[in-house]
């Protein structure tokens, strides 16, 4: 070994021994005849006072992150100079000998994880943006997946790694592809997650899979997706809801444990979607804070208001203290809805002596001035901010609204989890061209109580899927899947999947469940997320080892690149597969 202790382990019981140490030189203070040098590793900091004499030779120009071995003798501080910070701030080490490793460039910016960096110039020189804060996001990070190894494999789940290289699966991003060398025209799909190869592990006898898996979608980016993203991915055999509610809490409660020494209530809470939507406008709501959404749309069934009059669904947030709001900030929430595609955002205040004033009040009937504050449940002070429109395009507009005005009158409590399942999550929704799309996958089972009609009236049929939400944060994902041929084939059929097409694209899935498929379901929690909840930051990228930015774009490596006309035409890029008319 190259040292005989780490430095942020020196303590006053060391005093009097000689120590090898090694790592980097954090900060130097040059003081008449010597140098005081903070020498830093992953252990933590220790100072290593250098006499000018051995200041020569390489060591001559000591600078900021020069990898150094230090050879000294750790000494008591003199009195006085003791630094209470530190843990190792009774001790210095008296260096006899000082070595360079290696030298550093000037630095791009400071490494010091209080120095206000660019993102971009963080990512690029991600490994010393690393050393500004040891690692912390992916030590916290390995904390949790080395706890939630632990549960899976005392629970008996299998860890089964599953293809890269594949071909499509269904999450319904976009798939990244690789082109085929030896099969000029044939492309391989990477993974947007195992899910097709999980439940080939169900029909396979395996009962209980994990992996903590890669999944890889080319869709567009938010602060909290990556193109790719890590999922703890699980799968169980002969299960229904519950069975899956116990492992995901177990495995939630676990890393809260293990990781922040938090005792997370048993069992979550649950709320079936719908009533997040009319409740908190969102399927990932903020429990952290109240301001639900109030419904209005029978308070104004026959009003004159233009913007709420024949519309199905009409609702406000109550916000308080939004009575004194400014005219400047009313108009910038205004601007903030259009900016989200809404016409706008209608409201008005409730003055101190419960009388209203701004927005919409000139629109009012005098009955609705008279009986809104009540209807509102709105208080002397408040702002009553309303949506109206089609019910979940109006919902979500409060939802966001509710999230970002608790930010602003600072209604979020630290420290807080609110974890909770969210169930009976719709299976389809319209696609936008008066057909269905699937909302989770088409693999999910509908309700049991819906498994004869789900095709008949498709629109809010509940799936037996669920979503762990924590905090406003969609933590993970799962459902109960079909195990049944002709149900499997009516879902398909509810969105459009023609028996061929089924067949093209999920074919050897449908074949295996031939062959007596167990009833099964699984969950994948997103791990990123869940690290970055843990690590108390808002980016996933702050617990991913090297990141891509908000466009996509590797600063480090520079990845994505160009390819030349000879890669182009090795990989077989252009080439049509023979025989080829419509790819599959
Ligand atoms: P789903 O697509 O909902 O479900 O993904 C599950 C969880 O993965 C995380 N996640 C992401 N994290 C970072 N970047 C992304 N781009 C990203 N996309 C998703 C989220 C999400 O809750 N196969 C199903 C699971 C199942 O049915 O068992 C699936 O992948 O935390």
């Amino acid at each position: 070994m190259i040292r005989t202790h780490e430095a942020g382990t020196l303590r006053a019981e060391h005093a009097g021994q000689t120590v090898t140490l090694a790592g980097w030189v954090a900060h130097r203070r040059d003081h008449g005849g010597v140098a005081f040098v903070d020498l830093r590793e992953a252990s933590g900091v220790v100072q290593v006072v250098v006499r000018d004499e051995l200041l020569t030779g390489a060591a001559g120009d000591l600078r900021a992150e020069f990898c150094v071995k230090v050879v000294g003798e750790v000494r008591l501080r003199p009195a006085g100079n003791e630094n209470p910070d530190l843990p190792t701030g009774a001790i210095e080490v008296d260096a006899s000998e000082v070595e360079v490793l290696s030298a550093s460039a000037p630095l791009p910016f400071p490494v010091d994880a209080h120095a206000e960096v660019g993102e971009e110039a963080r990512l690029r020189w991600r490994y010393l943006d690393l050393r500004r804060d040891n690692a912390r996001g992916l030590r916290i990070r390995h904390r949790a997946t080395r706890t939630i190894r632990r549960v899976m494999d005392e629970r008996g789940f299998v860890d089964v790694e599953t293809p890269y290289l594949t071909r499509s699966t269904p999450e319904g991003a976009r798939d990244f592809l690789v082109p085929v060398r030896l099969q000029p025209g044939h492309w391989y799909a990477l993974p947007q997650s195992p899910q097709l190869f999980k439940q080939l592990l169900m029909v396979g006898g395996l009962e209980r899979y994990y992996q903590i898996a890669r999944c890889f979608r080319d869709e567009d980016f938010r602060a909290d997706r990556q193109p790719d993203f890590t999922q703890l991915d699980l799968e169980m055999s002969f299960v229904d809801e519950e069975d899956v509610y116990e492992v995901g809490e177990a495995v939630f409660r676990a890393v809260w444990k293990d990781v922040l020494d938090i005792e997370l209530p048993q069992p979550f809470r649950r709320l079936p979607f719908t009533e997040c939507m009319d409740r908190f406008g969102s399927d990932k709501p903020d429990l952290r804070f109240g301001l639900e959404l109030v419904e209005l749309s029978s308070f104004f069934a026959g009003t004159e208001v233009r913007i709420f009059a024949g519309q199905p669904y009409v609702g406000a947030v109550v916000v308080p203290g939004a009575g004194s709001w400014t005219r400047k900030q009313l108009d910038g929430w205004n601007e903030w809805a259009r900016g989200r595609g809404a016409k706008g955002l209608a409201y008005v205040l409730v003055e101190g002596d419960g009388s209203l004033r701004g927005g919409v009040l000139n629109a009012l009937s005098d009955g609705e001035r008279s009986g809104l504050a009540v209807a509102a449940g709105a208080a002397p002070g408040d702002g009553v901010f309303f949506a109206a429109g089609p019910r979940r395009e109006a919902q979500d507009l409060l939802g966001a609204f509710r999230n970002a005005a608790a930010r602003e009158i600072g209604a979020i409590p630290e420290g807080r989890w609110e974890f909770l399942w969210v169930t009976d999550m719709p299976m389809f929704e319209p696609d936008g061209d008066g057909g269905w799309t699937a909302v989770h996958h088409p693999f999910t089972a509908p309700a049991q109580d819906r498994v004869d009609d789900f095709d008949v009236d498709p629109a809010d049929v509940p799936a037996r899927a669920y979503d762990i939400v924590c905090n406003g944060m969609e933590l993970a994902s799962g459902s109960i899947r079909i195990h049944q041929a002709d149900v499997q084939r009516r879902v398909f059929d509810v969105i459009g999947l023609t028996p061929e097409e089924a067949r093209s694209k999920f074919g050897f899935l449908l074949e295996a469940f031939q062959y007596g498929p167990p009833p099964h379901g699984g969950l994948a929690p997103g791990i990123d997320r869940m690290a970055a909840l843990l690590a108390g930051t808002e980016s996933i990228r702050d617990v991913i080892a090297f990141p891509k930015t908000s466009s996509g774009g590797d600063p480090l490596t520079g990845a994505p690149t160009p390819i030349t006309a000879q890669q182009r035409k090795d990989a077989g890029i252009d080439a049509t597969p023979a025989g080829l008319t419509e790819p599959s």
